[in-house]
């Protein structure tokens, strides 16, 4: 897999299984992450949500073991793994540059940069066109979907 999809990938993993904007991603802080057997946690720093105005830090934790779907785990995994022998990068927090966070998501071509959420969404956006180019309608009429849609009243969920 190339390093541009990966990164669309992780992109759209994040903003898909965790809910997370772009502008979370963005100031996901990597430094803090903490993956073990079980669990990933990732933590964003100074989110758009304030708590009594003032700025917080995110928590977001997916459970392999409660999640079937253990692949943003994964997917994050190998990212990493793509950058295990540079340094972490070090920016300052994009609307509080008083806070500075080590941020996950990397240029494709400088890897000694950062994106901004402009760009991530643009990663979001690249898998949903993937996604909907290659969905093909016809398969599930020929698999029946239609026609048992079709047979389905209320009166078939005890509402009638
Ligand atoms: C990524 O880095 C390249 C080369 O430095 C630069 O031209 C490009 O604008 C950068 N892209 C983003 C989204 O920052
Ligand atoms: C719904 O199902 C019931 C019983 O199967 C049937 O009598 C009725 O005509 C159906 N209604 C519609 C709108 O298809």
């Amino acid at each position: 897999m190339s390093l541009l999809r990966l990164t669309q990938n992780l992109c759209f993993l994040l903003g898909i299984t965790w809910f997370l904007r772009p502008s979370d991603i963005e100031r996901i802080n990597d430094g803090k992450a903490l993956v073990s057997a079980n669990t990933l946690r990732l933590v964003i720093l100074a989110p758009k949500e304030k708590r009594s105005g003032r700025p917080i830090e995110k928590c977001v934790v997916i459970s392999v073991d409660s999640n079937p779907s253990l692949y943003p785990a994964a997917c994050y995994q190998a990212y990493k793994e793509c950058f295990i022998y540079l340094p972490p990068l070090i920016r300052q927090h994009p609307r509080l540059p008083q806070f500075s966070y080590v941020p996950l998501v990397r240029n494709v071509t400088d890897s000694d940069k950062c994106i901004g959420s402009e760009r991530i969404s643009n990663h979001i956006k690249s898998v949903l066109n993937l996604a909907t180019t290659t969905a093909s309608p016809t398969s599930l009429r020929n698999q029946g979907y239609q026609s048992t849609c079709g047979r389905i009243n209320e009166s078939d969920f005890g509402w009638g």
